[in-house]
């Protein structure tokens, strides 16, 4: 939640920063403020609403000057999204200013204590008890910034990533994190400081990401010194060679991201392939699971923990390593298992599948399991994120930046790595024949093609989309492998057109959502011809003699689904297991072309934010 940017050099802080939180407003985009250093005095604009309408009231309320300044672009936890809640926030005396990414839970006893010092407080946010503690710690004891910081920290609870500065001291800046990310861009004698890398892409290659518990002290000409908030031993910098390319961060030509990262899933299921599907050799290759094929060959089961639509891919692979590997698998939402007291062993295997690998549920799901002994893997998009670090190994997707809230194909690149791995672990333990493993990975090799074949059919689902756009509910229905990806295409429907949708095993319909079948509703049924045909076909008859209105998606050439349905989406045949790969995509399209009929912001979804940091 919520983007932070700084920057500290030679060159006008101001178009940096701005450029800076538009590549982040994905993060949180309920408001957003800047403050600059121009030399002599802080300017500072802040506003509800988005990075444009900052621009719009900056130009009307301050100058732009200063080679040093933050900005935040915010996803709202304490006080409703306000120009007063909005960040940067003024210390009491004006002085410090701060942007703040998580929650600090503690607040209330600190801001009582400072109240009755005599502190006021203009927002209803945690962040402006942060940034007064500071100055009271500082004013107290005359001590420097990054001290005053580091006493502050360590009597907060919570999750931060911040960075603040000093009027009186205005050659750096000192940020800290520990539960959201914050990543330092190292250029020619300049500094950036954001949440992600996306915003000084351009500027260098070059950066440092914050580990939990670190903060440092950014000076201008001099450099950065990070320590460790908690015991304040010094860190050595560790400086990472950015991968990022300043075309992945953009649209490309595309109305939104969400299309563009809908069209990009044959490229990143590919990519996710590389140098890891040899098909010709018959060999799946996979430094993170070779090296701990024990772990994985002597576990009792699997246990997957994830959120949202990176659960739904959990669930996707359930079917997938019990069917093909044989081994027992149980997937949690991380929010629950967390605080559920689970049973946990050393003898479990557990797999943690995040996007951006910041999920806060799912890193404190890591973290209980591994402090129970069990093994955990992480499955995640994001390279160097908390959660690829967190866990004892893993495997990227490899997908690229995906910017669209919407989760697209980070969900299909998923699968992908599941499959992989599921299939590896088949092959390790036997219980898939030879020639089927190779019949598998043929069938995998060919679906970034198949991929593309059905995305050709666009054009129908948007003149679908057009019939049902205003429809107030939907029913996705799916059976096996398709049941996980009914309940991802309701989700898709609902985060970005708000329209309610349920997804459910088709079968399970007439225990319940049946009674909601009338001619108003349209049903999404997930019908390919491998699976359970047949069993789907009886569920589309049900819902037809009850009026119903159905959208089949059906394997190319299929005709029985044809009779029955109002309209048929077609999708190329491959295995029943892999068929979700392909299943995913008209739904992405149909939720895709809702949204965009009925005016709705795609990528910016009211509510939502990419990464979830915080509970
Ligand atoms: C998907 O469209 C969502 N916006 C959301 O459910 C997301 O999948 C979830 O928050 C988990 O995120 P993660 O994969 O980054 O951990
Ligand atoms: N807790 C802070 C606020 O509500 C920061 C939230 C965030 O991370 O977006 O303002």
């Amino acid at each position: 939640m919520c983007g932070i940017v700084g920057y500290i050099g030679h060159r006008e802080a101001y178009p940096i920063i701005l450029k800076g939180l538009k590549r982040l407003e994905y993060r949180g985009y309920d408001s957003a403020g800047i403050a600059l250093y121009d030399g002599t005095d802080i300017k500072l604009s802040k506003t509800k609403g988005k990075v444009e309408d900052l621009e719009d009231k900056i130009k009307k309320e301050i100058t732009t000057d200063g080679t040093l300044g933050i900005g935040h672009t915010r996803w709202a936890t304490h006080g409703v999204p306000n120009d007063v809640n909005s960040h940067p926030h003024y210390s009491n005396s004006g002085n410090l200013v701060i942007i703040h990414n998580g929650i600090i839970e503690n607040y209330e006893p600190l801001k009582q204590e400072l109240e009755s010092r005599g502190y006021i407080f203009h927002s209803d946010t945690d962040t402006e008890v942060l940034v007064n503690l500071i100055e009271d710690i500082k004013k107290n004891d005359d001590i420097k910034l990054g001290k005053a910081v580091q006493i502050a920290l360590n009597q907060v609870i919570g999750a931060y990533a911040i960075a603040v500065f000093d009027k009186s001291k205005p050659n750096e800046i000192v940020v800290a994190r520990l539960g959201s990310p914050l990543a330092i861009g190292i250029g020619d004698d300049e500094f950036f400081i954001a949440s992600d890398a996306s915003p000084f892409i351009e500027y260098t290659k070059n950066a440092i990401y914050l580990e939990d518990e670190e903060m440092a002290v950014v000076r201008r000409h001099r450099g950065v010194s990070i320590r460790k908030i908690h015991d304040d031993s010094l860190v050595n910098p560790y400086i990472q060679e950015l991968q990022l390319h300043l075309e992945q961060i953009e649209k490309g030509g595309y109305d939104h991201f969400m299309l563009k990262e809908i069209y990009e899933q044959a490229h990143a299921i590919s990519d996710t392939f590389r140098g890891r599907l040899l098909t010709d050799k018959a060999i799946i290759k996979m430094g993170g699971v070779e090296d701990n094929m024990k772990k994985f060959l002597n576990a009792d089961r699997i246990l997957i923990v994830a959120c949202g639509t990176s659960w739904h891919a959990g669930l996707v692979a359930e079917y997938i390593f019990e069917d093909l590997a044989r081994i027992p698998v149980e997937v949690e939402y991380a929010s629950e298992f967390r605080y559920r007291n689970p049973v946990i062993t050393e003898n479990d295997l557990v797999i943690a599948i995040s996007q951006s690998g910041e999920t806060a549920d799912t890193l404190a799901a890591i973290k209980l399991a591994k402090s129970r002994g069990a093994f955990v893997f992480g499955v995640c998009n994001v390279v160097g994120s908390s959660i690829a670090r967190e866990t004892h190994a893993g495997a990227y997707t490899h997908a690229g930046p995906e910017i669209g809230v919407a989760s697209t194909k980070a969900f299909t690149t998923q699968i992908t790595i599941l499959t992989l791995i599921a299939l590896r672990l088949a092959r390790a333990k036997g219980t898939i024949s030879s020639s089927d493993y190779r019949h598998h990975l043929f069938e995998l090799e060919m679906i970034p093609e198949k991929v593309n074949q059905a995305l050709e059919s666009d054009y129908m689902v948007k003149q679908i989309a057009e019939v049902y756009k205003n429809a107030k509910n939907f029913l996705y229905l799916g059976r096996g492998y398709n049941f996980p990806v009914a309940l991802e295409g309701a989700l898709k429907l609902k985060e970005i057109s708000y329209i309610h949708a349920e997804g459910y095993p088709a079968a399970e319909m007439k225990h319940g959502p049946i009674a909601l079948i009338d001619e108003d509703m349209p049903t999404v049924v997930i019908a390919p011809r491998k699976g359970h045909y047949d069993k789907i076909v009886s569920n589309i008859q049900e819902i037809k003699s009850r009026k119903g209105v159905i959208i089949g998606i059906v394997t190319k050439g299929d005709v029985t689904v044809r009779e029955l349905a109002d309209h048929v989406i077609e999708i190329p045949e491959t295995l029943d297991c892999l068929s979700p790969l392909l299943t995913t995509i008209p739904l992405q399209l149909l939720s895709y072309h809702i949204a965009v009929m009925l005016g709705k912001n795609v990528d910016q979804p009211r509510n939502l934010a990419k990464s979830v940091t915080v509970e």
